[in-house]
């Protein structure tokens, strides 16, 4: 599964990656708008610190096809051709889709409310769709129901679209849906600081290191004997 950080800020983008295996960022308008910069330096910052093999999902803007398709080729020219464009899987999303596709430029399916929007996004050519887990529990569904419908829905139709689920609450959701086997996983940076935020962990941790200490002296670790 890729572990993709959802997010533009730098200060939290460079310290995730140095922690975590980090496969890449995804951005949205709204992420954007928080950074209060320019959206292209701000991108442009991020794929020269990840990299230009790395995974970076940018969204379209206009609201029809010709327009979406048209901010596909400035954000692949400006940001490298690792980039996924993320199409609002609204119908002008689908038929932008299907012309990216032609033309090889890689689509993230986003905005994904309910399986047949990544069905139709899958058949469209989309790489990637995105359901919102968190949003679509806040409208009285099952996120993580939806997003295992539609990794089914993929293997059961062999649509080689992959399911990069977005929008979590808690850690416990991401690794719900790392073991349903889904294509990847986008989290804030709050979500990720709390996938290892367990006090019997840190308790263990310290116990190890006093009873070295009581052995070798404080301070002093295998690299110092
Ligand atoms: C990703 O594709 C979405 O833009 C993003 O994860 C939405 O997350 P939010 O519901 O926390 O805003």
């Amino acid at each position: 599964m890729r572990l993709l950080i959802d997010d533009a800020d730098m200060g939290e983008i460079r310290r995730l990656y140095d922690l975590y295996p980090i496969d890449g960022v995804t951005t949205n308008p709204s992420i954007l708008a928080k950074t209060g910069r320019n959206p292209y330096e701000v991108l442009k910052e991020i794929r020269g610190f990840i990299g230009k093999e790395a995974d970076l999902h940018v969204q379209a803007i206009a609201r029809d096809a010709e327009g979406m398709v048209k901010d596909a080729y400035a954000i692949v020219q400006a940001l490298g051709e690792a980039t996924f464009v993320k199409i609002p899987c609204i119908p002008q999303g689908f038929k932008a889709m299907k012309l990216l596709k032609k033309d090889g430029i890689r689509t993230t399916g986003t905005a994904v409310y309910t399986p047949m929007q990544a069905y139709l996004a899958a058949k469209s050519g989309a790489s990637y769709a995105a359901p919102y887990i968190n949003r679509i529990d806040d409208m009285g569904y099952d996120g993580i129901h939806v997003a295992k419908e539609i990794q089914d829905i993929f293997e059961v139709n062999k649509l080689d679209t992959m399911v990069l689920a977005a929008s979590f609450k808690n850690s416990q959701q991401v690794l719900e849906l790392c073991k349903y086997g889904v294509g990847g996983v986008t989290a804030a940076p709050a979500v990720m600081d709390k996938f290892v935020n367990n006090a019997a962990i840190t308790a263990a941790v310290d116990v190890f290191v006093k009873d070295f200490e009581k052995l070798a002296g404080e301070g002093v670790s295998m690299a110092e004997l």
